[in-house]
């Protein structure tokens, strides 16, 4: 077998054999194909596509390429959850407390920011001392401190995905449905769940720009599923505006404790609490309830508080600092720059999510590159979102930068003009969008 036949074959649209997948990834993982090579190869699936078959081996290979976490030890279902990204995704920090609070186990494993989506790591370290380099050998031992742990994605977990991915980003293959499929899948395989509930994003701030292809991503993940014996949801929603009313590291984390307050926006609610009941309904809490029974048992738990106390276990377990309130501590505080009025009267028609975390990202929020260093305070407030009526002389958006490390004002005005760009304001009346699109079971 050589690498230059496995190109001619996917060149030429045919299906490549279990043995060959395996001699592609062991080669990726030890570096011994060159990078032209996978450059090559990956170039050929973008344009020639997998089968459901050929996308469950690479996975189930590319999971297989580092080590395995075992979470047997833990007892009880473990349900991992997944976005596909998306700019003020706030879902994860809301909705673990919430499904830990019925004595669930959650091992939560995530990554960091790129580009103008927003990571879950990033945004629990801008709280003081807070700790996300959790390794699998301390798991046991935080679960059973506090039931749940966030960990960074180690780079012993699918490291034949973390090199592929790294060239794909410089190849122009990352929008490749199975290669995105199998890339996401094998890190949750390797992360060790028991079932899976992904937030497939669907939108201009997210990888799925429309729903035919946000429901072949979903087709594909829940055939990988089946396929590795590992049952996954699909949980299509809206990225079509950003989630929420605000974008940014500390920013985000602000809305977190005003939703587990009982103070959230009805979006960012929807999204968590249809998340949430789909973890539990692969466990024994709630695999004989229906959805709007186990939405309304995950509300309960923010309304009484208990979602919220759970929130403070996460912090402190993990070595983050609480004020006397319950409420984080944060590294730093959210600058004003300025806050944008309506110019008219009028309906919003439009905030769109990729200006808004571009936006966001050259304000400091996010990276531009791997290396940069993220500005914690640093994102946007949105005050109206699509369907809303406005009139003039209302707050549109605040732009916020961090107290130590403001940017340019090039940036900042580069910031301000994607941000009015983002915002269009119709005479006539417009719908808010749906939060949830579709919800796909195996
Ligand atoms: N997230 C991943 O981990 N991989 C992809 O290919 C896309 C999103």
């Amino acid at each position: 077998m050589n690498m230059l036949e496995l190109i001619e074959k996917k060149r030429d649209g045919k299906a490549l054999t279990k043995d060959e997948i395996e001699f592609f990834v062991s080669g990726v993982t030890d570096k011994t194909i060159p990078d032209y090579q996978i450059s090559s190869f990956l170039m050929a699936v973008l344009f020639q596509g997998m089968t459901d078959q050929e996308t469950a081996d690479l996975t189930i290979s590319m999971s297989r390429s580092g080590k395995i976490c075992d979470l047997s030890d833990i007892p009880g279902t473990k349900v991992d959850k997944h976005s596909t990204g998306g700019v003020g995704d706030k879902v994860t920090p809301i909705l673990l407390p919430i499904v830990s609070s019925f004595g669930i186990p959650c091992v939560k494993l995530s990554g960091r920011g790129l580009g103008f989506t927003g990571g879950t790591i990033d945004k629990f370290e801008s709280i003081e001392g807070f700790c996300t380099s959790v390794s699998p050998s301390e798991f046991k031992e935080k679960i059973e401190k506090c039931g749940m742990l966030l960990g960074g994605q180690t780079s012993d977990l699918a490291p034949c995905d973390k090199y592929l991915y790294a060239l794909r980003d410089v190849t122009g293959t990352v929008p490749s449905i199975p290669l995105i499929a199998s890339s996401i899948m094998s890190k949750k395989i390797a992360g060790g769940a028991d079932a899976i509930v992904l937030d497939i994003t669907c939108g201009s701030g997210a990888f799925m720009k429309d729903l035919d292809s946000a429901r072949e991503l979903s087709r594909q993940m829940i055939s990988i599923g089946k396929l590795s014996g590992k049952p996954v949801t699909c949980v299509l929603s809206s990225m079509q505006q950003p989630l929420g009313e605000m974008v940014g590291n500390i920013l985000e984390m602000q809305e977190v404790v005003n939703v587990l307050s009982g103070r959230g926006k009805e979006d960012v609610l929807k999204v968590v609490l249809t998340m949430a009941s789909e973890m539990l309904r692969f466990t024994d809490v709630g695999k004989d309830k229906d959805r709007e029974t186990l939405m309304a048992m995950c509300k309960e738990r923010i309304d009484s508080g208990k979602a919220f106390v759970k929130f403070g276990e996460l912090i402190l377990s993990q070595g983050g600092m609480l004020n006397s309130d319950g409420t984080p501590v944060f590294s730093d505080k959210p600058f004003e720059v300025m806050t944008v009025f309506a110019e008219k009267d009028g309906y919003v028609s439009s905030c769109d999510a990729l200006s808004v975390g571009e936006a966001s990202c050259l304000l400091g929020a996010g990276r531009m590159e791997k290396e940069d260093v993220i500005d914690m305070g640093a994102g946007i407030r949105l005050y109206k979102k699509i369907g809303d009526k406005v009139k003039r002389g209302e707050e549109l958006f605040t732009l916020y930068t961090g107290s130590k490390n403001p940017v340019g004002d090039d940036r900042i005005d580069e910031a301000l003009f994607r941000m009015q760009n983002a915002y269009e304001i119709s005479d006539t009346p417009v719908d808010a969008p749906e939060e949830i699109f579709d919800i796909l079971n195996p």
